[in-house]
């Protein structure tokens, strides 16, 4: 890894994952391809937009022109594909955005890099890599005693959001395969921490009790996720790119499962900890129960087996060191909550999910 297009690095993980790979390698430069959408901000990014090494252009990932010009003016070796719609209630009120950037941005990068890297050969084959992020959403949804996700699960996604990503899985592989285009993928469950965008359950949860408004829990709120540190997958990330196996998939997760009560309550106890002088102590007063999300997935866990024997990654952050952190990072950052919640975008969003919502029955 030399030189780095990262797609989406204005977002949550690829700003972490900038974040942790500049100062990591002295010798890598980073180009940030981003078309800031209402989740992408420069905010973000403020402590490395100085940096020599870093470049940012907005941008759309679906321009195959412009991608084009990235690789070659930039001489690539290794894009690291964050760019999504990434949100599944938003897949929910508006699948075909997320057709648009998902799929057909994803195919727009494919069939740049094909052509640079394999017709151009403009770097030698073993010098690239084509990364795309992944979620564990693809495989769907787990029964209480089902063996977690490993990479031979079929696929099964039952949102827009998972349909859309799980289509994109299936182009890079095919690029791989048909054309022998480079590639690695990592599909990994919940991600938290710092510059979380929040539409997101835990900084939504956050947010909403430290100005007292209720705290909306889906259906019964015994849904299970496989929440993992933020920089826990930016390591993983890093890992599979430089040890993994070309056109090889590999899962990540975190290795605790708690139904998202556990987490909403979790947090109520942090903040209660954290802001006893809060009028809305105790936090959890403020829980509320609401119609639950359309076609809700019940439960994923993720078996780290194969990335931890290939590439020797596992999880630093344990649940309850993660959360603290989380906490401890929104409290200390007053101003990017600021800035990013009178958005107006985000103040309709709020709104059209959740006013009309509805108890649930
Ligand atoms: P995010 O929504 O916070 O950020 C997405 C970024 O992509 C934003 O900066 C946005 O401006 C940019 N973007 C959107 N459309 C674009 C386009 N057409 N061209 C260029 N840029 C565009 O997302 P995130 O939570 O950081 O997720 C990043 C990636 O990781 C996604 O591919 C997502 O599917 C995957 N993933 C996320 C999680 C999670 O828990 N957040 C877990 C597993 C995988
Ligand atoms: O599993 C990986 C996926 O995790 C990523 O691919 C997605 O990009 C990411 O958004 C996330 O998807 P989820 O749907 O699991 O995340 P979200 O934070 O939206 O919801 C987490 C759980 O909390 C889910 O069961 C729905 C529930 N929830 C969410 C919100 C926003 C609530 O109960 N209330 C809420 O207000």
């Amino acid at each position: 890894m030399q030189n780095v297009l990262v797609t989406g690095g204005a977002g949550f993980i690829g700003s972490n994952f900038i974040r942790y790979l500049l100062p990591s390698e002295p010798q890598i430069k980073i180009v940030n391809l981003d078309a800031l959408t209402y989740a992408g901000s420069l905010e973000n990014l403020t402590d490395v937009a100085n940096e020599p090494r870093y470049t940012f252009v907005q941008g759309n990932i679906c321009n195959e022109e412009l991608v084009l010009s990235l690789l070659r003016q930039h001489r690539i070796d290794t894009v690291v594909h964050f760019a999504a719609e990434s949100h599944v209630d938003r897949s929910i009120s508006n699948p075909h955005q997320f057709i648009e950037t998902n799929v057909v941005g994803t195919l727009s990068l494919l069939t740049a890099c094909r052509r640079v890297w394999l017709e151009e050969k403009a770097l030698p084959l073993a010098a690239v890599r084509f990364h795309h992020v992944s979620t564990d959403e693809v495989y769907g949804t787990l029964q209480p005693t089902d063996p977690a996700f490993s990479e031979t699960t079929p696929y099964a996604p039952n949102s827009p959001y998972a349909a859309s990503k799980a289509s994109s899985d299936h182009l890079v592989r095919a690029y791989h395969h048909t054309y022998g285009l480079p590639v690695t993928i990592t599909n990994c469950s919940n991600n938290y921490g710092p510059y979380q965008f929040p539409e997101k359950l835990i900084p939504l949860m956050l947010l909403n009790a430290l100005t007292g408004q209720p705290l909306p829990i889906y259906g019964d709120g015994q849904q299970i996720r496989d929440w993992l540190y933020v920089s826990d997958h930016c390591e993983a990330i890093k890992l599979v790119i430089t040890q993994g196996r070309s056109g090889e998939t590999y899962n990540i997760g975190g290795n605790n499962q708690p139904a998202n009560l556990e987490i909403v309550q979790e947090l109520c106890a942090l903040l209660d900890e954290l802001v006893p002088d809060s009028p809305h102590c105790p936090h959890k007063s403020l829980i509320h129960y609401v119609a639950d999300r359309p076609g809700h997935d019940r439960r994923y866990a993720i078996d780290i087996a194969k990335v931890k024997t290939e590439v020797g990654w596992e999880p630093r952050e344990s649940l309850i060191s993660g959360l603290r952190k989380t906490v401890n990072w929104y409290l200390a950052n007053s101003e990017w909550i600021a800035k990013i919640s009178q958005q107006k975008n985000y103040q309709q969003w709020l709104h059209k999910n959740y006013q009309q919502r509805g108890v649930q029955k």
